[in-house]
């Protein structure tokens, strides 16, 4: 059984390798670069392939039985999502496993959640076996905030205080390697979520007890978390998430009760705990 996956040098992906591997599978990892090859723990094996560069697939999914499709934030996102569908089919892939997003149709105005969905669409439609894994706002984004966080104090990320199911990494790569292993989850769309609904003052608050330091949100003022972050990230970016939190400050991003019970058939333990990640994180920062 083959299996390959996308994605696999990033947040996500590198933590599925890592479950893959401890799991006794071998990922086969679709990489851009040779450099990255080299960065693959020892185990995995890179592939070369560019999901923009639908010719370079064929080769890629050569042999490939099941495949998990992880598609980066970029502008061209659903193309580059519509060329790995139409090669996985291409190649005679049997299971397909797709990473979108908690809650995706109630809010296809934010660009990188409406560009997943011709990829659903286009999963379901293609005649494999298939699975969806819709995960809320990883707890690991906190990871890109650290100076903010240690050096000034401050938790940036404007997701305001409505609440998000915020979710562990480690508990999509679980979800991911249990889907295209076990039986059952064929035509299936499950939530990856955490227990709590952390809103954006309760996250500081948990940031600054593990620190032993004051940590204040930064608060809600998008104009001023857009100018912020124009030096590290492109415009369209900037534009994307700006809709996106918007809309997490006026609807949040919660969790149904219903949900957890749904999440368990695909997951199969407790969700992990965003303290526990907190508690965890702050003890490597604080060396
Ligand atoms: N952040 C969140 O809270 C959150 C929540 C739910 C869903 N999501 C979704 O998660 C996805 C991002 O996952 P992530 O944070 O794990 O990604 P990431 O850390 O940004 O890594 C992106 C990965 O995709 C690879 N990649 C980029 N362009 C590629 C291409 N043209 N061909 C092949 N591989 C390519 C990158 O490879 P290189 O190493 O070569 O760059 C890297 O391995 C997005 O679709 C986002 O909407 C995010």
């Amino acid at each position: 059984m083959k299996i390959m996956i996308t994605g696999g040098t990033g947040t996500v992906g590198s933590a599925t390798v890592r479950r893959m591997l401890q799991a006794g599978l071998t990922p086969h990892v679709l990489v851009r670069s040779p450099e990255k090859a080299a960065a693959l723990p020892a185990g995995a094996v890179a592939v070369a392939g560019d999901l923009q560069k639908p010719d370079t697939l064929a080769a890629a999914f050569a042999g490939v039985d099941r495949l998990f499709l992880l598609t980066a934030l970029a502008p061209d996102e659903t193309q580059q999502g519509l060329n790995a569908v139409a090669a996985a089919r291409q190649a005679g892939v049997r299971r397909l496993v797709y990473m979108s997003i908690h809650r995706l149709e109630s809010a296809l105005q934010i660009p990188h959640f409406g560009s997943k969905k011709p990829i659903q669409d286009a999963i379901a439609a293609s005649g494999l076996e298939y699975t969806f894994i819709q995960p809320n706002n990883f707890f690991q984004v906190d990871h890109w905030f650290r100076d903010a966080i240690v050096q000034y104090g401050v938790y940036p990320q404007p997701i305001g205080s409505i609440g998000m199911n915020r979710v562990d990494v480690r508990d999509i790569a679980d979800a991911v390697v249990n889907a295209l292993t076990q039986e059952g989850h064929h035509g299936a769309a499950y939530p990856l979520i955490g227990r709590d609904a952390l809103k954006a003052g309760q996250v500081a608050e948990i940031w600054s007890r593990h620190l032993g330091r004051d940590v204040r949100y930064a608060g809600d003022d998008l104009d001023a978390w857009a100018a912020q972050s124009r030096p590290y990230l492109p415009e369209w970016l900037v534009h994307d998430l700006r809709i996106m939190y918007d809309h997490f400050q006026k609807h949040g991003l919660p969790a149904a009760e219903e949900e957890f019970a749904w999440q368990e058939k695909v997951l199969q333990h407790a969700p992990r705990r965003f303290e526990d990640f907190v508690a965890e994180t702050a003890a490597v920062w604080k060396g």
